[in-house]
């Protein structure tokens, strides 16, 4: 079996985002890139224990792979559980976060406090990389609070990679645990691209993954000629279609389709029926469209009508089919 891992095949991921990369979402990322790799939300491991709340926790569309779940937590035995289940479920990769910085995650000493110990890290890994085949692999920060050397980056690393991380996505900017919110950790901090480069040359064999502040195409070429992989987060929900060439231009994949507001909006109603006819409502799918369509005269307007008209309680996929149709009629 192909290495997906290092062969190229995940040179492009959409990053997890809590209450942002849902299911549904990640099907509207499926409508523009066949090819990159798509994170659910942060999942804690704890919470799968517990099989009632499983379901809506994990549950994907077929059409989401490749497709890695990933986990918080720090106890070996849950998240080898976690492991076990996202293999049965058929996901692609389970992921372990080390890079969050917010007071609840903290508080379950997990997240980006796990930085400070790369051991126990490294003992969830070898859990995780013992229970299931999939491949485990690891996103983090570049450091945190006063630890921000890039001595403690490479020791953090080399842990964990010996204990079978088969890739890591690095958020180029540490994390300040205290005094600063998760969204302050996301700006603040300034970006230092160059200690990721500096991993990846000193450390060639690993497969390493650069993440933080990419906004477009050009900037992810550019970073793909010093590592193996980009992730995108703000600026794949923000302006989704900004990466409709992503499967050509970092992919090679010459044949690719290049997705249109309209045939984004069109290659959901299937995945709309299924929802609502399973009881789910509209406006969960329709909520990630606002910003499908953006920079055209009329976008404003386009907005109000699908957001009246999906929030409605009855609201069916036949509101996309009029959606699709008036992206249509404007060539759009
Ligand atoms: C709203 C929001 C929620 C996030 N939730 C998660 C999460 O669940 N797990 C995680 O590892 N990172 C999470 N992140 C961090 C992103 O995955 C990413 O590392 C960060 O946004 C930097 O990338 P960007 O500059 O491309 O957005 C979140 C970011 C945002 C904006």
């Amino acid at each position: 079996m192909p290495n997906l891992l290092l062969d190229g095949a995940y040179r492009f991921s959409v990053a997890p985002m809590m209450d942002y990369t849902d299911r549904h979402f990640r099907v509207l990322m499926r409508q523009i890139t066949r090819r990159s790799l798509l994170y659910t939300e942060m999942v804690v491991a704890q919470a799968l224990h517990y099989s009632e709340r499983r379901e809506r926790l994990i549950d994907f569309d077929p059409c989401e792979h490749p497709i890695a779940l990933q986990v918080g937590g720090d106890d070996p035995q849950l998240l080898a559980e976690a492991a076990r289940i996202a293999a049965d479920r058929g996901y692609d990769e389970i992921n372990l976060n080390v890079g969050c910085p917010s007071e609840k995650v903290q508080k379950g000493r997990f997240g980006a406090c796990l930085m400070a110990e790369p051991e126990q890290v490294a003992r969830c890994i070898s859990a995780m990389a013992a229970a299931s085949p999939l491949p485990v692999t690891v996103k983090h920060r570049i450091g945190i609070d006063e630890r921000d050397s890039y001595d403690e980056l490479l020791a953090f690393v080399d842990t964990v990679a010996a204990a079978g991380a088969q890739r890591f996505s690095v958020h180029a900017r540490k994390a300040w645990l205290e005094g600063l919110d998760p969204k302050q950790n996301r700006t603040i901090p300034p970006l230092r691209y160059e200690l990721v480069h500096q991993l990846k040359r000193e450390r060639p064999q690993l497969t390493i993954e650069l993440n933080g502040g990419l906004l477009d195409l050009q900037s992810c070429e550019e970073q793909l000629q010093q590592v193996d992989g980009v992730m995108v987060g703000r600026a794949a929900y923000d302006h989704p279609l900004r990466w409709a060439t992503v499967d050509r231009d970092l992919f090679d994949d010459s044949g690719a389709p290049i997705a249109t507001a309209s045939s984004v909006v069109r290659g959901l109603i299937p995945y709309a029926e299924r929802w609502c006819s399973g009881g789910g409502r509209l406006w969960a799918i329709a909520r990630h469209l606002v910003q499908v369509v953006e920079g055209v005269s009329g976008a404003r307007h386009w907005r109000r009508d699908l957001g009246m008209a999906a929030g409605a309680r009855d609201a069916g996929p036949e509101v996309f089919e009029r959606a699709a149709m008036q992206l249509e009629e404007r060539g759009l």
